[in-house]
C-alpha cells in the first residue's frame, strides 16, 4: 500500500485568471497573483494506491463521485503522476473540504493542489514546487497557485507544451502578518456558469476581453510592488478595479454572465463608503465567479468591516482568513 495525506489551502486572486490560451493543459492568457489563504479555507486528502482496490474511486466529503462525470479534469494530474512513478496500482482517493458550513465557497485550488501533493508522496517521487505546480494546473489552474503558501505568482508562459507556465511565490506567508480577507457570504447555492464553461464563452465573445489583457501588463508589476512595499492603499486600488475589470468583461459576454447579486453591489457600496468616510483606502473587495465578497483589509479595520456588514441583511455568513501556508503533509500513522 502507498499512502499520504496533505492539507492545502484555497487562495484569492487579486490578479485574476479568466481565460485559457489552451484548453486541454490549461494555459492561461495572463499571469495572475494571489494570496493563499490560512488553514480556514483548507482541503485534507488522503492518497492510497492498493492492488486491493478493484478501480479508481474518488471520495468527497463522505460522498462516492462518479469518476466519469464532473470531477475527472481534477483528478487528471494522479494519472500523470502514476506514469511518471511507473506505478499502475488502482487509487483510492479520499477528500474533505474544511471550510466554514455555508462559507458559499466551492473552490478546486486547495483540493487540487492537496491531491498533487498527497500522490507523489504516496508514489515517492521528490517533485520541485515547479514540477508539483505545473501538475496542479493541469488539474484546475488555479491549484497551480495553491501548491505554495503567501503571496504567489503563476506565470502565463509562452510555449505551447506549458513547460513555462507555473507559479512560483513572491513573498511567504509571514510578509504581511496584518493582512486579513474578510469573506462576506451572500450566497450560499452552487454558481449557475462553471469557471471553466464562463471563461471559455468570454475568450471567444467578449470585446472588452482583449483590453483587459492589455491592462492588466500593466497592473501584474504595480500590484508586486505594493505588496512587496506592503503599500496597502494601492495594493486594495488596484484589487478593486481588476476585479472590476473580470466582471465587465464577463458581463460583456455573450450571453452575458453575471456573478455579482445585489448583496455584491451593497458589499461594494458599503467598501467605498468607509474607505470616503475614513479618508483613505483601508478596504479592497474582490469577487471570484461568484457573488461572495472577499475584502482585503489588514487586523486594524477588520472590526469595523465586521460591523458594517453585519448591518447588511443580505449577508448570511462572516469569515475571516489571514495569509497561510503552502500544503502540509499529516502523519497517516
Ligand atoms: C475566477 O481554476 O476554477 O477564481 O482552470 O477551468 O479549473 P479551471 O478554472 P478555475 O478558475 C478560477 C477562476 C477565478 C480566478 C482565479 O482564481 O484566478
Amino acid at each position: 500500500m502507498y499512502i499520504a495525506t496533505y492539507t492545502a489551502s484555497a487562495n484569492i486572486a487579486v490578479v485574476k485568471y479568466w481565460g485559457k490560451r489552451n484548453e486541454e493543459l490549461i494555459l492561461p492568457y495572463n499571469n495572475s497573483l494571489s494570496f493563499t489563504m490560512d488553514d480556514n479555507l483548507q482541503t485534507i486528502t488522503t492518497v492510497m494506491f492498493s492492488e486491493k482496490f478493484s478501480q479508481d474511486e474518488l471520495w468527497l466529503n463522505g460522498k462516492k463521485m462518479d469518476l466519469q462525470k464532473g470531477k475527472k479534469s481534477h483528478v487528471l494530474p494522479v494519472d500523470l503522476l502514476r506514469k511518471k512513478a511507473d506505478i499502475d496500482l488502482p487509487v483510492r482517493i479520499v477528500s474533505k473540504n474544511c471550510f466554514p458550513t455555508g462559507a458559499g465557497f466551492a473552490s478546486s485550488a486547495s483540493g487540487v493542489a492537496a491531491l498533487v501533493c498527497a500522490t507523489s508522496k504516496a508514489l515517492n517521487l521528490t517533485l520541485s514546487g515547479k514540477e508539483l505546480s505545473m501538475l496542479a494546473r493541469q488539474g484546475s489552474g488555479s491549484a497551480s497557485r495553491s501548491v505554495y503558501g503567501g503571496f504567489v505568482e503563476w506565470l502565463k508562459g509562452d510555449l505551447e507544451d506549458g513547460t513555462d507556465s507555473f507559479a512560483q511565490q513572491i513573498a511567504p506567508h509571514d510578509h504581511w502578518p496584518e493582512l486579513r480577507n474578510v469573506i462576506a457570504v451572500v450566497e450560499t447555492e452552487e454558481k449557475k456558469v462553471s469557471s471553466r464553461h464562463g471563461m471559455k464563452t468570454t475568450t471567444l465573445t467578449s470585446a472588452l476581453y482583449e483590453k483587459r489583457l492589455q491592462y492588466l501588463e500593466g497592473v501584474i508589476p504595480k500590484m508586486k510592488e505594493a505588496v512587496l512595499q506592503k503599500d496597502f492603499a494601492t495594493f486594495a486600488e488596484l484589487t478593486m478595479r481588476e476585479s472590476n475589470s473580470m466582471h465587465a468583461s464577463m458581463l460583456d459576454t455573450w450571453p452575458p454572465i453575471m456573478y455579482l447579486s445585489d448583496g455584491s453591489r451593497e458589499v461594494i457600496y458599503m467598501v467605498e463608503d468607509l474607505n470616503a468616510e475614513l479618508g483613505k483606502t483601508v478596504a479592497g473587495y474582490t469577487f471570484d465567479a461568484g457573488p461572495n465578497a472577499h475584502i482585503y483589509t489588514t487586523e486594524e479595520y477588520e472590526s469595523v468591516i465586521k460591523e458594517r456588514l453585519e448591518k447588511i441583511a443580505h449577508v448570511k455568513n462572516i469569515e475571516v482568513c489571514k495569509v497561510g501556508q503552502g500544503p502540509q503533509q499529516i502523519s497517516d500513522e
